[in-house]
């Protein structure tokens, strides 16, 4: 199904971060939803921080608790890929791991009918490497949220080697329904964004390991210096130093030495201390 009018329910796979974002604002622009996770408890985790940011909605007087309990009532969650079957458009956000993606492409395209897109919000791997174990790479394609996705409002729609003109125009005009801006970017490692912000992040820590300034002030100097609402320390603990970690190492892997990961990224990621949501990264949230 192409054609943005026969939409009516939307499919995410993964409920952590990025998954929790896409249904919610999928079912804030009116859509019902199905979230699934492979466990019961990760998706009462992406359930709650739905709650979590439509709370911030409704204190700012943006929703009110109506609509609030409209929008979770859209959402349907599940630990069962089958009850994707009658969805018009499914968002995969699992894990960023190729084999994961492909497992799960693979289950899409037998359990999804013929024609319904299947997106991907990868953000390093490759959207034709995912779609080459599917019988229809014609209908695969990249949406690559930005977290937190809810109020990032910029989403790159990625074009694998086979992705259909029409899927590539659906995709658009789907993230625009969900009141998002686009731009695009062909099948190149990290695509347009991550290509470009992994280098700085990266930057930024080296710098800090370094010693050239603390990480306040590095984080100071490139907010007020470039008028970016993060400094790259504190940017790298929000999105996830893990996540940070992965795709440096795709883009390493794929686009060689100028993408090494910091040595400082590893260690951190190596102690558990993965940013915001684990409480410490290079900052303390506790
Ligand atoms: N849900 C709903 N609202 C939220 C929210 C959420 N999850 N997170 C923040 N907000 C709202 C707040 O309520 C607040 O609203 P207001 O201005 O109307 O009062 C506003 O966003 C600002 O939030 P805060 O005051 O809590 O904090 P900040 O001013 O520091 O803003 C931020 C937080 C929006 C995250 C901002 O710092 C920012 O834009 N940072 C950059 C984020 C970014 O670059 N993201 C992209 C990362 S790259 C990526 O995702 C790609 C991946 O592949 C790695």
């Amino acid at each position: 199904m192409r054609d943005l009018e026969d939409i009516e329910t939307v499919g995410v796979v993964g409920a952590g971060t990025m998954g929790a974002g896409i249904a919610q604002v999928s079912a804030m622009a009116g859509y019902s939803v199905v979230m699934r996770d492979v466990e019961t408890e990760y998706v009462q985790r992406g359930f709650d921080s739905i709650e979590d940011s439509l709370d911030r909605f409704v204190e700012k007087e943006e929703l009110d608790e109506g609509e609030k309990l409209d929008v979770l009532e859209r959402i349907q969650g599940t630990t069962e890929l089958s009850e994707l079957s009658d969805c018009d458009v499914v968002v995969e956000a699992a894990v960023e791991n190729m084999d994961v993606k492909q497992d799960i492409f693979a289950d899409l395209d037998e359990e999804l009918p013929e024609d319904v897109v299947l997106a991907t919000n990868t953000s390093t791997l490759s959207i034709t490497t995912i779609a080459s174990v599917t019988d229809r790479p014609e209908d695969v394609v990249g949406l690559h949220f930005m977290n937190p996705v809810p109020v990032m409002t910029g989403v790159e729609v990625v074009v694998g080697e086979k992705t259909d003109d029409d899927v590539v125009e659906f995709a658009h005009q789907f993230a625009e329904a969900l009141d998002k801006e686009t731009w695009e970017s062909d099948d190149k490692p990290g695509f347009v964004t991550n290509r470009i912000l992994m280098p700085w992040l990266n930057e930024g820590i080296r710098a800090f390991d370094e010693g050239v300034a603390s990480k306040e002030d590095i984080d100071k100097g490139m907010k007020l210096g470039t008028n970016v609402p993060m400094g790259p320390l504190e940017l790298a603990d929000h999105i996830g130093l893990d996540i940070c970690l992965d795709a440096s190492e795709t883009l390493h892997e794929e686009l060689g030495d100028r993408y090494k990961p910091a040595y400082l990224l590893k260690r951190k990621v190596d102690a558990g201390d993965l940013g915001k949501k684990t409480g410490t990264g290079f900052y303390d949230y506790e």
